[in-house]
C-alpha cells in the first residue's frame, strides 16, 4: 500500500519524507488556504523533495476553465497530478486529461456509484472521504469496501483506491486490510503509525542490558 501525506506543510514534507516511506503528496485549497503561501510555489517546493505523485486541485466549476486550469498545473512538474471534483463536468475534464496521459485524482467521492463513473473516466486515483462520512454517522470504509468489490470485478479499470480524509490509525489500517491501494494522511498519523508502548519499553530494557555488557558495536 502506499503511503501520501495529505499536508501542504513543507517542514513536515522534508522531514518525514527522510523515511523514505512517503510515496506522494496530497493537497487542496483548504490545505493551501492554511498554508498561507502562494500555490505554485508550495506545488514547486513539494516536487522538489517528492517525486512521486503530487495531486494539485483544479478550483473552476466549468469543464473549460478546468481544463486551462489542469493544463497551467501540469506544467509545473512531471509529477504533478490534477484533482478534479467528483461532479460531471470534474469527470469530463477527468477523461480528456486521462486521454492524454496526464494523471487524474478525482476527489470529493461519498459514494460507489461515483467511484465507478470515475473509473470510467479513466482517473488514475478516486478519493473517497471516509473521516467525512463517519462524521455524519456513516461508516466510511463501507464506502471502500464496495469501491473495491467493484473495481476487482472489472480488472479494466486501472483506477487506484486513495482512501482520504482519514482521521486515526485505525483508519489507516482498516484501508490496509480492504485492499486500498494508498491512503493519504496527515503528518501526525503518519508519525503516530510508528509508535507502540511496547516497542518504548523494550527498547529502554534493550539498551540498559547491553550497558551491562560494556560492549560497543563500533569501536571508537
Ligand atoms: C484528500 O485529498 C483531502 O485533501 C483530505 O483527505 C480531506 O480531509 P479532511 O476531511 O480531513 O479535510
Amino acid at each position: 500500500m502506499k503511503i501520501f501525506l495529505d499536508t501542504t506543510d513543507i517542514t513536515a514534507i522534508a522531514q518525514l519524507s527522510e523515511t523514505g516511506l512517503v510515496d506522494g503528496i496530497t493537497t487542496n485549497p483548504s490545505l493551501v488556504a492554511k498554508s498561507g503561501q502562494n500555490f505554485e510555489v508550495l506545488l514547486r517546493e513539494i516536487c522538489t523533495l517528492i517525486k512521486g505523485p503530487v495531486s494539485a486541485e483544479v478550483t473552476a466549476p466549468d469543464h473549460a476553465t478546468m481544463l486551462k486550469e489542469a493544463f497551467h498545473l501540469a506544467k509545473i512538474a512531471p509529477n504533478i497530478v490534477i484533482k478534479v471534483p467528483m461532479t460531471q463536468e470534474g469527470l469530463k475534464t477527468c477523461k480528456v486529461l486521462s486521454d492524454q496521459n496526464i494523471m487524474v485524482n478525482v476527489t470529493l467521492c461519498f459514494s460507489a456509484l461515483q467511484a465507478l463513473l470515475a473509473a470510467k473516466a479513466g482517473a488514475t486515483f478516486i478519493s473517497p472521504f471516509v473521516g467525512r462520512l463517519d462524521d455524519i454517522g456513516l461508516d466510511g470504509l463501507d464506502l471502500i469496501a464496495d469501491i473495491r468489490e467493484i473495481y476487482d470485478n472489472y480488472p479494466a479499470f486501472k483506477t487506484e483506491i486513495l482512501v482520504a480524509s482519514i482521521r486515526n490509525p485505525a483508519h489507516v489500517l482498516a484501508s490496509a486490510k480492504l485492499g486500498a491501494d494508498v491512503v493519504t494522511i496527515p503528518p501526525d498519523i503518519f508519525s503516530k503509525m510508528f509508535k507502540h508502548p511496547l516497542t518504548d519499553i523494550g527498547l529502554d530494557i534493550f539498551e540498559k542490558d547491553w550497558e551491562k555488557t560494556k560492549q560497543q558495536i563500533l569501536k571508537a
